[in-house]
Formats: C-alpha cells, sequence, structure tokens
C-alpha cells in the first residue's frame, strides 16, 4: 500500500539496486500471472483543462496526456502545489463517491500489460522499478513471456474497491482472456499490498465455481489485511514520503482524499479497543474513537468515506483458493503516533515503532493466517525477516519461493 508512502519512500534503494541476470529455461506448462499493484503502484496519466489553477506557474490546460504518477519531477517545492491540485479527490456525500477535481482527466495506462506495474517513473530523474525484478526473474528463470503470461492489472489506487466496479469487472474478464489465450491454464492472482485486497475483494465476490476453473492460486505480499497505523498519519498530518515530497502538509491535502487511505485504517478486528493509536494533543484515540478523530482533525469527510468501505473485505472471508501469504517482519514500524500537548495536526508526530515490514504492522500482514482451516484449499504461509514492505519486491528469497510456487 502505501505507495502514496512507501513507494517514493524507497526510491534510493531501487534506484540502486542492478538487475540480475540468469539462464533462461523453457517451461512448457506456465502457469500465467497477473499482477495486481497496491497503493501508489499504478501509473497515473492526466489530461487538464482547468477553470482555475493553485499558481500562476501551475498548467491550465494541456493537449496530450502527460505522466502525473509517479513523475518525480513534480514532486519538487512549489510545484507539489499544482500536482497535489490534479491529485486530489473531491468526496460528495450525497452520491458518497469522488472524483477528480474540475478540467481533469486521469487513466491508467497500460491495462492487461506488465509493463507499467514493472515501472513507476521514467523521467529524467531515474526510471523506479516496482514488479520489474519479478517478472525479470519469472521471464529469464523460468520462460514467462511479457505481456503473455504475466500481465499486469493497473487501476485508480486512490479509490476502494465500492468505487471500482468497472475495474473489477476488467479485472475479472482479464483473468479469464488470460486463461484462454494460455492453453486453459488456470491464473495466479499475485497481489503486492492493497493489491491484495482487491484480489480478496474480487475472489470473494465470484462462485466457488469460476475459482476452481479459472485461479490455480492466489499470492499475496505484504497485505494489510488489518489495515496500517500509517494511514493515521497521513490523514492527521501528511506523509513526505521518505525525502522527495518536501511539505507534507500540503502532500496531506490529497492523501486524506483518497477512500483507499480510510479503507485501510486499522480496524477493530485487529486492534483493541484500548489500544491507543494516536494520542492526540487533545485527547487519545482507537480504533473505536475514528469519528472524534475526523472531527478533530477537521476532515469529517475522512469518517464517512471509512463508513463507505470499512465493510467491503472485514470480515476476511476466505478466498476460496490455494493461497500463499507472504511478507516480511522485523522491521521497524510506525504502531502509535504522539502529538504532544504543544503540537498541533500541524506538525509532525513522535512515532511509536512496533513489529512489521516497515509500512503494515505484522498482525495486519499475518490477517491470512486467519483463513487456515476456513476453506478447503491450502494456505501457505511465509514471512521473511527483514523484509521492507517495497523491498521485498526484489528480495532473493521471495523470488525463489515464488519460483518454486510457479515451477512446481
Ligand atoms: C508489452 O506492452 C508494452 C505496452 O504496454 C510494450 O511497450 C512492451 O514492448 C510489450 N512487451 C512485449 C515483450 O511485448
Ligand atoms: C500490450 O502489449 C501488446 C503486445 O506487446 C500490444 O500489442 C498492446 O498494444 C499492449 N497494450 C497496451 C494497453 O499497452
Ligand atoms: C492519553 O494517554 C496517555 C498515556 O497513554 C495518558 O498519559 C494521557 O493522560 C491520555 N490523554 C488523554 C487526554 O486522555
Ligand atoms: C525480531 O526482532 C526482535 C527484537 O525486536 C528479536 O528479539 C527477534 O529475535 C527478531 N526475530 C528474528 C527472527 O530475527
Amino acid at each position: 500500500m502505501k505507495g502514496v508512502l512507501s513507494v517514493a519512500g524507497c526510491l534510493i534503494i531501487c534506484l540502486l539496486r542492478q538487475c540480475e541476470t540468469a539462464p533462461s529455461v523453457a517451461n512448457k506448462n506456465i502457469s500465467p500471472v497477473i499482477l495486481v499493484p497496491g497503493d501508489g503502484g499504478s501509473q497515473f496519466e492526466a489530461r487538464l483543462d482547468k477553470p482555475s489553477v493553485q499558481h500562476i506557474f501551475c498548467t491550465y490546460k494541456t493537449e496530450n496526456w502527460y505522466s502525473l504518477w509517479l513523475n518525480l519531477e513534480l514532486l519538487g517545492p512549489y510545484i507539489l502545489d499544482c500536482f497535489v491540485d490534479n491529485m486530489k479527490l473531491t468526496y460528495d456525500p450525497v452520491t458518497r463517491t469522488t472524483k477528480n477535481q474540475p478540467g481533469v482527466e486521469i487513466r491508467q495506462p497500460g491495462f492487461g500489460n506488465s509493463s507499467s506495474v514493472e515501472w513507476l517513473d521514467s523521467s529524467q530523474l531515474g526510471a523506479t522499478s516496482y514488479f520489474y525484478h519479478i517478472v525479470e526473474s519469472l521471464v529469464k528463470d523460468l520462460g514467462y513471456k511479457r505481456n503473455v503470461t504475466v500481465r499486469g492489472a493497473p487501476y485508480d489506487f486512490r479509490k476502494a474497491p465500492n468505487e471500482m466496479a468497472d475495474y473489477l469487472s476488467a479485472l475479472k474478464n482479464l483473468v479469464e482472456d488470460t486463461y484462454a489465450k494460455n492453453n486453459e491454464q488456470p491464473v495466479v492472482l499475485m497481489g503486492h499490498s492493497m493489491g491484495n485486497l482487491y484480489i480478496l475483494y474480487l475472489l470473494n465476490h465470484q462462485p466457488q465455481a469460476w475459482k476452481d476453473k479459472y485461479i490455480r492460486s492466489f499470492i499475496s505480499i505484504a497485505g494489510p489485511y488489518g489495515g496500517a497505523v500509517k494511514t493515521l498519519r497521513l490523514m492527521a498530518s501528511g506523509d513526505n514520503l521518505g525525502v522527495f515530497v518536501v511539505n507534507p502538509l500540503t502532500a496531506r491535502q490529497q492523501q486524506r482524499t483518497m477512500p483507499s487511505t480510510s479503507w485501510l485504517l486499522p480496524y477493530d478486528s485487529f486492534w483493541a479497543e484500548d489500544e491507543v493509536l494516536v494520542h492526540g494533543p487533545s485527547a487519545n484515540y482507537t480504533v473505536r474513537d475514528y469519528k472524534k478523530f475526523f472531527d478533530d482533525i477537521k476532515y469529517p469527510d475522512g469518517y464517512s468515506m471509512r463508513q463507505d468501505t470499512e465493510e467491503l473485505i472485514k470480515n476476511l472471508e476466505a478466498p476460496g483458493v490455494e493461497v500463499h501469504c507472504i511478507h516480511g517482519v522485523n522491521v521497524s514500524t510506525p504502531a502509535a503516533l504522539s502529538y504532544s500537548k504543544s503540537k498541533s495536526y500541524e506538525k509532525q508526530p513522535d512515532v511509536i515503532t512496533g513489529d512489521g515490514d516497515g509500512t503494515v504492522n505484522v498482525r495486519s500482514l499475518q490477517g491470512c493466517q486467519r483463513w487456515i482451516g476456513k476453506q478447503k484449499e491450502d494456505v501457505f504461509y511465509h514471512q521473511v525477516v527483514g523484509a521492507e514492505h517495497l523491498a521485498i519486491l526484489n528480495n532473493a528469497e521471495v523470488k525463489a519461493y515464488i519460483a518454486k510456487v510457479l515451477s512446481s
């Protein structure tokens, strides 16, 4: 998740990493793979014809589509305001849906192909890898073909499934199309972060016969099944994406408008009612106090969006397919936030840390274990010590595990 959280936060690591090469091995009965990215893990293109702009130097109108996310050139000081104004959503309390700013069109290029989820940014500041290393390993070691046996399903990660019926139906069609084009081989759905929650939602809404026919397994990497404390920070005071966004309060204007951020708030099925998640300037907040929390941070729409999304996967109904659940542990992860009395939400909090993968708390990552014994298909569970939320996508142990699953 937390692309808007950790994709950019981890850029440097990814930029410095070299790709490894290995001999290719042909495999006749390949199980095709569909990659479902997390929060921040899809490219966005925008086209503008705006009635007004934030600053004189922000663009009103573009003839063509341009790269909006991830585009490091748009995250610098001053122009960050323009970016945020194009990226943020407006919530309509009557229809309970969100929409872009007036005159802003946004699309996600490359649906069905792997490229747009392999790389996020290709501006002159350097290309940022996402699923690239896993895809390279499938292609080089197992004989997979990009766009044919390994495909991608990018989407508008700002939103939660309640607003994404078209995407979910396109994803279902992509599964059927991939099955048909590959010798009727059942498909492996591989998610990262929030992508796993989308996969779960899709599977929860298909008949068992459909799953038996089309799905070989679900490989879940770093799934935030019970939410993550880090989202409370995005809501309250914004996140500066590591080093790239200069002003977290500017980023907050966009981050808090995403229904997906509300969807990923910690769940009361994972956190107890006496665990304080936010020590605020004037009150403490637990999972039971979101109404007051959103009132106090002066963003009541956030609570409405929570109500719209809270039930989508809350019961963690078993997916009804073979599961391989993989995640990192032993990385220091925000467990609670502390705003001292003198600090308002306009100041960044002290972060109290606990176990997890750096973004998602360990109890949430372990949510997939709740399916053990709840479905007839196997649930395999594999944790990787020290694998950070995003870096796990280029972790040798994880790539080897995936290769073993896919070639067995
Ligand atoms: C896959 O599709 C992308 C466009 O989405 C294209 O740029 C790329 O060359 C394709 N790769 C292969 C191997 O066909
Ligand atoms: C996906 O890749 C195929 C093959 O490379 C190409 O023909 C097609 O146009 C691509 N689709 C998109 C949406 O980029
Ligand atoms: C919040 O919790 C801390 C300790 O967890 C406590 O010292 C403090 O008094 C609480 N603040 C309020 C306003 O309840
Ligand atoms: C994880 O970290 C804790 C300390 O935070 C340590 O006691 C434990 O041994 C570590 N676990 C592994 C598997 O390294």
